[in-house]
């Protein structure tokens, strides 16, 4: 089985729980949801916009991205694995929202629409092997003004790698956890962004466990 592979096999079997088990991730009385709200608040939307969602998992955003989009915006939801979506899909017809769609697909090889406001994605993008390439496509799909965030967990600067182990292995869905603590996937997302982006700020959060990047189309793009 591939790392992909894994990485599907992992989510559809945490599926169910997802939204339970998140609350305690990625340790109980983490300030997740406090995160979150900082970065729907960075993406800036208005009423009306269009915002994807990559990696949405089971669309835990969505109510927060609503809120500010309203129903005449849309929220396009991208996921790789089925269950979370199907999750997510439950959510949507619970709730009755009529304005989020929601695509089964890689975020290395996702179309991004043309001319959308604002791309969030959250607890997710550094399990994303070409996690630059996917910010370069996305910053290339931005209309005027647009804006990128990222929110994710990383390793406090100056841990030693032996303690980020420990203290990641209990949290991370799957088992390569020492290369994604060698690859230091952050490091990835911050050039990125810086690359490809106009204003770009990195905020580091909870004591350097989560960062929150975020930057807005060039305007010479
Ligand atoms: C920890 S969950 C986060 C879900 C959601 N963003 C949230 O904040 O609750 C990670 C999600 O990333 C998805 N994912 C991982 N790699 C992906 C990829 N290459 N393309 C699209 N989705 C991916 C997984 O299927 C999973 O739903």
């Amino acid at each position: 089985m591939d790392t992909q592979e894994r990485l599907i096999e992992t989510y559809r079997k945490k599926a169910k729980y997802y939204d339970v088990i998140s609350r305690l991730y990625p340790a109980p009385g983490y300030p997740q949801r406090t995160q979150r709200l900082q970065a729907v608040r960075a993406l800036r939307l208005r009423p009306g916009d269009t915002v994807v969602d990559m990696a949405c998992g089971t669309g835990l955003n969505f109510r927060l991205l609503e809120k500010v989009v309203g129903p005449g915006g849309r929220i396009i939801g991208v996921d790789l694995t089925d269950a979370m979506l199907a999750r997510a899909q439950d959510r949507i017809k619970t709730n009755g929202w009529s304005n989020v769609s929601l695509v089964q697909a890689d975020a290395a090889g996702f179309d991004f629409p043309a001319g959308i406001n604002a791309i969030l994605s959250t607890y997710a993008m550094t399990q994303v092997p070409e996690c630059a390439e996917v910010i370069a496509h996305g910053a290339q799909a931005l209309a005027g003004g647009g804006r990128w965030v990222v929110l994710d967990l990383k390793v406090p600067g100056r841990t030693p790698g032996w303690l980020a182990q420990l203290g990641t292995a209990t949290v991370r869905p799957f088992a390569a956890i020492d290369q994604w603590i060698m690859r230091r996937p952050w490091e990835a997302i911050r050039a990125a962004m810086q690359a490809e982006l106009a204003d770009p700020a990195w905020t580091e959060l909870f004591g350097g466990t989560a960062f929150l990047a975020a930057g807005s189309r060039r305007p010479d793009k």
